[in-house]
């Protein structure tokens, strides 16, 4: 199969979808992988690692465009690029069609295959091509709390280790899941105070049992998190409900029963955030005050660490990829049901119950257009 590679164009945005390693794998199974010059600059991979790893550079992405069977992206489809997809072509990328009626038109038109990374869903419930994103958001919530608890960024002024003599900082985190737990580790390793909190007993059990001494859980409730915030130094937004907006657990009357100075970084801002005042917000300018509280609403954190989040991101993608560009999607889809919960669209017909219910669409079962391939 020919796989191509375009170069990331939406602002901001310097991840790209292969790494050389990732590349390198394609080539020795077989496959001819092409991708635009240059794409790889932004996560610190020159054209020269490409070229090492037997990839063929092509000087503009519409030339990858039209040569490659599938083509692996991290964002979705904008406008310049919509022209160059075809009937037939496979595009494996973050979609996120729900949000964006004008994209899934324009997908359904040029007949494109769609496998949407966010929807690929093992059988237990993971999503394990958001995990790797959430894993980075998660560590980085923490870093970038600890930059604005400084005085000349606005904050508090607290060391979330403190030093001894002195009380570690508190870092109050709202929801358990992949994004707290990856928070929770590293303020826990900073030395912070880390309470946690969440609605699902379960988790709060299994976190307990593995988290160090220093982090604490508790069950939330909006009586709870009124108390917890009064003597939190950064707060952490982490909280999802599968498919709809992200609870409110934080109104702005509480933000006056915070201290001047507090930190409020809301992960969840790409869902509408748990936090009544926050609003997303970009790397550029990630931080603004309300009521003096310093509200952090970044709704791409993964973006602003390309490298460590394109490796990741290959990492997780990549034995889907191989799996696809060996067997050809039909194959690889009836072969995986984990890829097939990936397939939104097929030919100008959506298969995905979530992008067809935003839009008043017919969903068809994407088993039925993979009947034919199943004798092959
Ligand atoms: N801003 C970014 O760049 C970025 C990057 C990655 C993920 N995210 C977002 O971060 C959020 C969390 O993602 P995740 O992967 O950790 O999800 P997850 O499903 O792994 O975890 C969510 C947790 O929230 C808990 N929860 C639900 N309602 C709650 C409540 N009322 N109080 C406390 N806990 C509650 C759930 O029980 C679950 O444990 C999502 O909104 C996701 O879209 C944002």
């Amino acid at each position: 199969m020919l796989i191509g590679v375009p170069k990331e164009i939406k602002p901001d945005e310097y991840r790209v979808a292969l790494t050389p390693a990732g590349a390198e794998m394609l080539s020795q199974d077989g496959h001819n992988v092409v991708m635009e010059r240059g794409a790889g600059l932004g996560s610190g991979f020159t054209d020269d690692f490409y070229a090492e790893a037997g990839v063929g550079l092509l000087d503009t992405a519409e030339e990858v465009w039209a040569q490659a069977d599938m083509i692996m992206k991290v964002k979705e489809p904008i406008h310049q690029e919509l022209p160059h997809m075809r009937d037939g072509q496979v595009i494996l990328t973050y979609f996120h069609f729900a949000a964006d009626e004008s994209l899934t038109r324009a997908c359904l038109e040029a007949g494109v295959v769609a496998i949407a990374y966010e929807t690929v869903k093992l059988p237990n419930g993971e999503l394990p091509l958001l995990t790797p994103m959430s894993e980075v958001a998660g560590r980085m919530a923490v870093q970038e709390g600890a930059k604005y608890l400084e005085k000349p960024q606005g904050g508090l002024g607290v060391l979330l280790g403190g030093v001894p003599g002195v009380l570690p900082g508190k870092v109050l985190i709202l929801g358990g899941g992949v994004v707290g737990t990856n928070a929770a580790k590293m303020a826990a390793g900073l030395g912070s105070r880390v309470h946690i909190m969440d609605i699902n007993l379960e988790r709060l059990r299994y976190l307990d049992d593995v988290m160090p001494a220093n982090v604490q859980v508790l069950f939330s409730t909006r009586y709870a998190i009124r108390k917890q915030v009064q003597d939190a130094d950064l707060i952490i937004g982490a909280v999802l409900i599968p498919g709809a907006k992200a609870p409110r657990l934080i109104n702005r009357e509480d933000l006056a029963l915070m201290r001047p100075g507090t930190v409020i970084v809301d992960v969840a801002v790409d869902q509408g955030g748990c936090v009544e005042t926050i609003r997303p917000t970009t790397h550029q300018d990630p931080v603004y005050l309300v009521d003096e509280v310093m509200h952090y609403g970044v709704a791409n954190m993964p973006g602003g660490v390309p490298r460590t989040s394109t490796l990741a991101l290959t990492n997780s993608t990549l034995p889907y990829a191989l799996a696809l560009a060996e067997k050809g999607w039909e194959q690889a889809c009836l072969l995986d049901s984990a890829l097939k919960a990936g397939v939104n669209m097929v030919h100008g017909q959506v298969t995905c119950q979530g992008v067809a219910d935003a839009f008043g669409m017919e969903c068809h079962d994407v088993n039925d257009l993979l009947m034919g391939s199943a004798q092959v």
